[in-house]
């Protein structure tokens, strides 16, 4: 089969796209034809398995749609030929490929609103946004939310899941996003290019912090007394500022849901939630739908196309 494997550590650059040898479902297992797969904008790719033993030419890429080709022994949940989409584990192979193993418990109905391209840039971003607001947030109707990186990958689902929940959002990106993320349901736009958040913002119960750097570090102030900071993005939020602040750090790493991508489905059909894509690149260019990721200012997702439908 056709995927991208990378060659070394290092950058996009490591990336070739060439034959690969096409994996076979093991019990417990699920052989899935990935019809498109989505980026992920900043560059990481685990180099180890589960086991702790190195990854050899590891295929990227852990967010795809596609359809069930065929199931492993003991897996009665799925049969061949369903159209699913899923976020993967980051231990294994990924996605960047004409086929890829996944376990029943991350693959869920690709919703049917959705093509597979649209599907494709769902998964990993939804449940990254989801799993803040909901699981490590506890996010209730009523509240306030500033969410940094607003426009990007992560940061349009979230700021469409925080309004659904009924928060108010306060949303930080560029001036050229502004409009966009009000459609998307922003109450407030930040354009941090000119105006400082930390003197416009005061007492929100929480920050979901999707940019990191300086920007996690004036984040602090702008949290009420017992409220939480959620990062995804490395290093991790300091224990001692957050003590300082009586604010509940919480940093962490997506985790595959089945029943989540189920809930966000739904959502998705019944016209609450959208992907948004800036690109659509087909397979053969994973290099340079990386290198464009690493810009850093991508709209919503980069999706990889690897069945013309
Ligand atoms: N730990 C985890 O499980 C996990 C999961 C998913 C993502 N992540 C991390 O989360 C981060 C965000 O991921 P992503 O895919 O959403 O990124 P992304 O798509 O690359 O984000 C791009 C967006 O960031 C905005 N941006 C850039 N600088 C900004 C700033 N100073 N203030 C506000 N917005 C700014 C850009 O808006 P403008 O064009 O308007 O500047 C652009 O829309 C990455 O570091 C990623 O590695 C971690």
């Amino acid at each position: 089969m056709k995927a991208i494997r990378l060659h070394g550590r290092g950058g996009p650059d490591q990336l070739v796209y060439e034959d690969a040898p096409q994996p076979h479902p093991g019990a417990g297992e699920v052989l899935v034809r990935v019809h498109a797969a989505g980026v992920i904008a900043s560059w990481g790719e685990t180099y180890s398995t589960r086991a702790g033993s190195v990854r050899v030419l590891p295929i990227p890429g852990h967010d795809l749609s596609g359809v069930v080709e065929e199931v492993g022994p003991g897996v009665n949940t799925l049969s061949r030929g369903s159209a699913v989409y899923a976020l993967t584990a980051f231990d294994r192979d990924g996605a960047e490929a004409e086929y890829t193993i996944a376990l029943p418990g991350e693959l869920a109905p690709k919703p049917r609103t959705l093509d597979y391209v649209q599907a494709a840039a769902v998964p990993l971003a939804t449940l990254t946004a989801w799993q803040a607001l909901f699981d490590h947030a506890n996010l209730v109707a009523g509240q306030t939310v500033l969410i940094h990186g607003a426009a990007g990958g992560v940061g349009v689902f979230a700021v469409q899941l925080a309004r659904w929940a009924g928060a108010h959002v306060i949303a930080t990106a560029s001036a050229h996003n502004r409009d966009f993320l009000r459609e998307l349901g922003a109450n407030e736009i930040i354009d941090y290019t000119t105006t400082r958040f930390e003197e416009v913002v005061h007492g929100v119960d929480l920050v979901f912090d999707l940019v990191g750097g300086d920007t996690l570090q004036h984040s602090w102030q702008v949290v009420k007394p017992g409220g939480a900071l959620v990062s995804v993005v490395s290093p991790r939020p300091s224990f001692e500022e957050a003590k300082a602040y009586d604010v509940r750090p919480v940093w962490f790493v997506v985790e595959p849901n089945r029943e989540q991508l189920i809930q966000i489905g739904a959502l998705i059909d019944a016209g609450k939630l959208r992907p948004v894509i800036e690109t659509v690149l087909p397979l053969s260019q994973a290099r340079q739908a990386y290198e464009q990721g690493a810009r850093g200012h991508t709209r919503g997702k980069i999706v990889l196309r690897v069945v013309d439908e």
